[in-house]
């Protein structure tokens, strides 16, 4: 019924109207009036897609002209890049990820549908699904982090948060998997570079996520501003025919990335507007963003024969699918019952779970949480900076709906006084410091809010140096100077290095950008109401000269942990400053991050015993159990993320010296034990190698089940053909 009803609207479609359809038109964010160049061109079926109309007023009156004038009556997709929440703001989703909680992914993701699409929004650009592993990036703030797992799960949950059960139900808006792909693997974690991934790496790690989230139904797809070994990925056929239609099946549309189509120019594979037209046509770009190749030459394309009408057709339909699932033919209109549904409770009390979820507490020498009557000194750059703490690609959030931690303790019956400390800069003077350290002399404890503001991350926004900017850092350690203990709390888009003064710090919490409820959660976890529940979904590294770093890396022929890789973490800090010898490592830092991938604490400890592994061998067509048991052997209740690893130990190709395969949150009371059980079968540790073979290989395997991806009860099995 569907493709009958796609057939019956392209067959009364003119070159011109289908050309319309693939043109997605920007306006300008701050436009006060709609103008009537772009009515027009509406009213004459030039558009088929608007993104960044910001008043709900133009959203109506366009959607009415395109329903009721335009050749076709073919009703207008309004996008918007509703990233981490669209008025409630969620924490960017790199804190979203360290929650490694796939409901509180899928729950923000449904409040933000229901927020944008009451002002008629039924698109986002959003979920990236793109693999970082490297922290100069300034998008790794809008990442899923460096794992292909996690962020595989983390994707799947997403969609279904934006889409709802069903596309046509007015809540619902269409995802857009992004940025397609590989656009995390930028050399030297300088945005929009070249990229270079052979298959079998694009294959195992940067396709996955989008395998996932093209399982949960994505709408869209988007692909990135970045070329692929040579090609750029708006004019890659291979993946966008081969790989994304012909072998995944896809059948929703793909559109590019802001200009990414003209940008082949720069790019040098393309010589002229036109010649970057004819190359993502024939590549199989449906909706072009921003830029006009298609719009000034599609049909001259077309005449030349250098284009087909019929791949034309193809990307027509596969937007008028996604229009038609949109239920926009039957109902263009945004759903008046659901008007401005913003910061509803449910909402605010969803993004301080999310922030309190995505928190997570690298250091604590037992001094969280603290006691209400403990007399604090908040101070710091962000313990009242509501536009940065909301983060990157926040376009709808409002900064008076903000709680900053300020606002929170104000709020709370506790003890403290705020001491305003701006440090962006390092020639901050002498006396200001002075003025904090009188300030915090008769308080008994500092809590320093500190980070990064949010123009630090984002897109076009690395950084060289990944360290507290300004002058945090001289500032934490006159702050030390006077012997009060010092809770660093940072809110950045990215890990930070903090390798200079974590010996100054008796506590070390990541907020991430937290978003509109991040004082809340913040008060909340510093005061034991709540406990920190992240863990982190990116190695945290301990100098950006270490980049890329990444825990699922190869073993390399000389590694540096030569006894074993777990063991290595118990070091000392300092320890790895000695020579390690001829392997694989630096002088000057090991070759260890800081904190390891998936590494975070509580306010509890556990302990993990008893590792049975249900069978020494195991066939392609069976199942390996494994369980362990979990004891919590702290003072208080508190949550762990079980996690599990394998390592396949030699591959046709080299293996990843581990990989992450599953993990489950567990609840502890004091003292209590729980079995924790895990299944693994053969397809899970399918891979594809340098001849395109994608299959699981017989032989030995390694097995972690523990706290991150450096620690662990280890067990081993063999898969047998
Ligand atoms: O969605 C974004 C994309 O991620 C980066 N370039 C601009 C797009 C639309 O705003």
């Amino acid at each position: 019924i569907e493709e009958k009803f796609i057939d019956s609207v392209l067959a009364t479609m003119s070159i011109d109207d289908k050309i319309g359809q693939t043109n997605l038109r920007g306006t300008s964010s701050r436009a006060k009036t709609l103008s009537e160049e772009l009515k027009e061109d509406v009213r004459q079926g030039k558009v088929g897609a608007l993104l960044n109309v910001m008043k709900v007023e133009f959203v109506d009156e366009l959607q009415k002209i395109a329903v009721e004038e335009s050749p076709n009556k073919i009703p207008l997709i309004f996008g918007r890049d509703v990233i981490h929440g669209f008025k409630t703001i969620f924490p960017i989703p790199i804190g979203l990820a360290a929650s490694w909680d796939t409901d509180i992914a899928k729950s923000s993701s449904r409040i933000a549908a229901i927020e944008a699409s009451s002002v008629g929004i039924r698109w986002t650009f959003a979920p990236m699904l793109d693999i970082a592993r490297d922290s100069r990036w300034g998008r790794i703030a809008e990442s899923p982090g460096e794992d292909p797992y996690l962020a595989s799960v983390l994707g799947k949950a997403y969609i279904q948060g934006f889409q709802g059960d069903s596309l046509n139900s007015p809540t619902s808006i269409a995802a857009c998997a992004k940025h397609y792909i590989g656009y995390g693997a930028v050399m030297g974690g300088r945005d929009y570079n070249t990229t270079i991934i052979p298959e079998p790496l694009m294959r195992n790690v940067y396709l996955p996520p989008f395998e996932s989230a093209l399982g949960a139904g994505a709408a869209t797809v988007m692909t990135s501003f970045n070329e692929i070994n040579g090609i750029p990925a708006t004019g890659n056929e291979f993946l966008l025919k081969d790989v994304l239609r012909d072998e995944l099946k896809f059948d929703g549309f793909v559109v590019s990335d802001w200009d990414s189509v003209v940008e082949m120019i720069a790019h040098g594979y393309a010589k002229d507007e036109k010649q970057a037209g004819e190359l993502a046509a024939n590549a199989g770009m449906d909706m072009e963003m921003t830029s006009k190749a298609y719009e000034h030459h599609l049909k001259d394309l077309i005449k030349e024969g250098k284009v087909t009408e019929r791949q034309l057709d193809e990307f027509v339909k596969n937007i008028l699918r996604i229009k038609l699932r949109l239920g926009l033919f039957e109902t263009p209109y945004r759903d008046k019952a659901n008007e401005a549904n913003f910061y509803k409770e449910a909402h605010l009390a969803e993004a301080k779970e999310a922030a309190i979820k995505g928190s997570v507490l690298l250091k604590n020498k037992q001094i969280l949480p603290l006691s209400s009557d403990t007399k604090v000194a908040l101070i710091g750059p962000l313990a009242d900076a509501p536009l940065d703490q909301m983060g990157t690609w926040t376009f709808d959030g409002e900064k008076e709906h903000t709680i900053t931690p300020l606002k929170a303790f104000k709020e709370a019956d506790v003890n403290f006084k705020y001491v305003s400390a701006l440090t962006h800069s390092r020639d901050q003077s002498k006396e200001q410091f002075q003025k904090a350290v009188n300030a915090v002399k008769d308080s008994d404890i500092i809590v320093f809010v500190g980070g990064e503001e949010a123009i630090l991350s984002g897109e076009a926004h690395s950084r060289a140096t990944i360290d507290l900017p300004g002058a945090q850092e001289d500032l934490i350690k006159i702050l030390h100077k006077t012997g009060k203990p010092i809770v660093l709390v940072i809110m950045a888009g990215r890990p930070i290095t903090i390798t200079n003064i974590i010996d100054d710090v008796d506590a070390v919490l990541i907020s991430w950008h937290p978003g509109t409820m991040g004082g809340m959660a913040l008060r909340e976890i510093i005061y034991g109401v709540r406990e920190p529940e992240g863990r982190l979904p990116v190695s945290w590294p301990k100098e950006a000269g270490q980049l890329p770093y990444f825990y699922n890396h190869k073993s390399t022929g000389r590694p540096a942990n030569k006894e074993d890789y777990v063991a290595m973490y118990d070091i000392p800090v300092g320890a790895w400053q000695s020579s390690l010898g001829n392997d694989s490592h630096y002088l000057d830092i090991g070759y260890t991050p800081h904190f390891p991938f998936g590494f975070g604490l509580g306010y509890t400890d556990f302990k993990y015993d008893d590792l049975q592994i249900s069978k020494d061998t195991i066939g392609f067509a069976e199942t390996l159990i494994i369980k362990t048991s979990i004891t919590n052997i702290g003072e208080r209740a508190g949550k762990e993320v079980v996690q599990l690893y394998t390592q396949d130990v030699v591959g046709s190709i080299t293996r990843p010296v581990r990989e992450l395969k599953g993990f489950q949150h567990v609840d502890l009371n004091i003292g209590e034990t729980k079995e924790v059980t895990f299944k693994i079968l053969a397809e899970q540790l399918e891979f594809t190698n340098h001849k395109g073979i994608h299959a699981a290989e017989e032989g030995d395997f390694n097995i972690w089940v523990g706290s991150n991806a450096a620690s662990g009860l280890k067990g081993t099995f063999y898969l047998k053909k």
